[in-house]
């Protein structure tokens, strides 16, 4: 990866730390994937966890994406920034009777259903509005994706989605309900996705279910939705070609009339993003060396939370290398980026570059020992500009403040 981005030059003008994403990259990302669906109807559902600035989220929709949501507020980014009602996705297994109403209000495409008890809730829901609810089911393949067991999604011992005999009980109750309207299937068996064969497998078996219930039970389904989980380079991975990976879903899909939906997030906005932080001091307890960057667990937290590599480069001509950890100002000793790794000797002020940032990394920040989350720039056509503000001491205590 070369950097095309002058961290130096964004760093004098919106101080430390910093996100940056490079907008044409993500651009590149979505249009890569769509041009491999092209030979069949497809819906690429950017999913918003993955990075929900409205500028990046904005950006997509004007390429024609659509959203994946895991909560009302995720739709209502997607509302808000124009992604039309019929491209938006509402998943997760724990939806409110507020955020199920609400999204029946607004008329979304569909809702991915995760259980039993929750579809009977939708139905009831849908039933008190008087409208009929486009759902989706998750079937849960019991496939093994060969990925961190924090990511992975599609076996039974993980709470997501359901079992294809339930499935098929739920498309039966849905087809035989005023208030419900089966258009959708859905599987996502995990994240950071290297291997292809478990997608294979997944597909193959979702498939089958969908011929399945077609002629057995005359259920015919308009969208067969693949999931997300594309993976990303971190370091050296050998990543899941695009091309094949559509044709794999085309494959399995043959002789279906059935339109493709993706939810790619980290493939989206993975690569185009890096955390940008400096250091401000170097200390070594008994021979143990450390670099104490500005940055810190609350602004990236996949080290501490997955133990995730991510790629460190020191913007310095010292060649004096020796082991490290990068570490943050935050309170506990999971607060780090790196361990035991190989930095050059580095003088206050010194920009840290944290690459592969762009997903999940701002998403899941937040204002522990009360540091205000950090600015997020975007880089578009060689022009900067600022997407969101870095967080002030007022921005934070704004809530609890009219409670004194
Ligand atoms: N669709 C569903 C139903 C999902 O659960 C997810 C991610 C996606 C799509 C998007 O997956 P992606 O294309 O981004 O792999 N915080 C973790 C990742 C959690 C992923 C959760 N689900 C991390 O930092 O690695």
């Amino acid at each position: 990866m070369e950097n095309k981005i002058d961290f130096q030059n964004l760093a004098q003008k919106y101080q430390t730390p910093y996100y940056v994403y490079d907008f044409d990259y993500i651009t590149k990302q979505y249009q890569e994937l769509k041009t491999a669906f092209k030979a069949r109807k497809s819906l690429i559902s950017y999913a918003i966890k993955a990075n929900s600035n409205l500028s990046v989220v904005r950006h997509l929709a004007q390429q024609g994406s659509g959203a994946d949501c895991v909560s009302i507020g995720e739709v209502k980014r997607a509302l808000k920034v124009g992604i039309a009602k019929y491209k938006i996705i509402f998943s997760g297994v724990g939806k409110t009777d507020d955020e199920i109403k609400e999204a029946l209000e607004l008329d979304i495409l569909m809702i991915n259903v995760e259980s039993e008890a929750e579809l009977h809730r939708v139905e009831l829901l849908a039933k008190e509005l008087n409208k009929e609810a486009r759902i989706s089911i998750r079937v849960n393949p019991n496939v093994d994706p060969q990925t961190h067991p924090y990511i992975s999604t599609g076996l039974h011992e993980n709470k997501f989605g359901v079992d294809i005999n339930t499935a098929k009980r739920m498309y039966i109750k849905a087809k035989n309900s005023d208030f419900l309207d089966p258009i959708g299937i859905h599987c996502h068996i995990g994240s950071q996705l290297t291997e292809l064969s478990p997608i294979k497998e997944a597909v193959n078996i979702v498939a089958n279910l969908v011929r399945n219930l077609k002629a057995a039970l005359d259920i015919e389904l308009k969208f067969f939705d693949v999931g997300g989980g594309l993976g990303i380079v971190y370091d050296d991975e050998k990543l899941i070609d695009t091309n094949e990976y559509a044709q794999t879903i085309l494959e399995a899909l043959f002789g279906l009339d059935i339109t493709v939906v993706c939810e790619p997030g980290r493939f989206i906005v993975g690569n185009s993003g890096y955390f940008v932080t400096k250091v401000l001091y170097e200390k070594i307890n008994s021979d143990k060396r450390f670099i104490i960057v500005d940055g810190a667990m609350n602004d990236l937290i996949r080290p501490s939370l997955y133990n995730a590599y991510h790629k460190i480069e020191v913007l310095n001509q010292n060649d004096n290398k020796s082991k490290c950890n990068l570490v943050g100002p935050v309170c506990e000793s999971g607060d780090f980026f790196a361990k035991d790794i190989e930095l050059p000797q580095t003088e206050h002020n010194d920009l840290v570059v944290i690459h592969s940032a762009g997903a999940y990394g701002f998403t899941m920040a937040s204002n522990y020992n009360t540091r205000g989350r950090v600015a997020e720039i975007a880089i578009e056509n060689n022009q900067d500009r600022i997407i969101r503000d870095r967080e002030t001491f007022e921005d934070m205590i704004a809530l609890e403040e009219k409670y004194l």
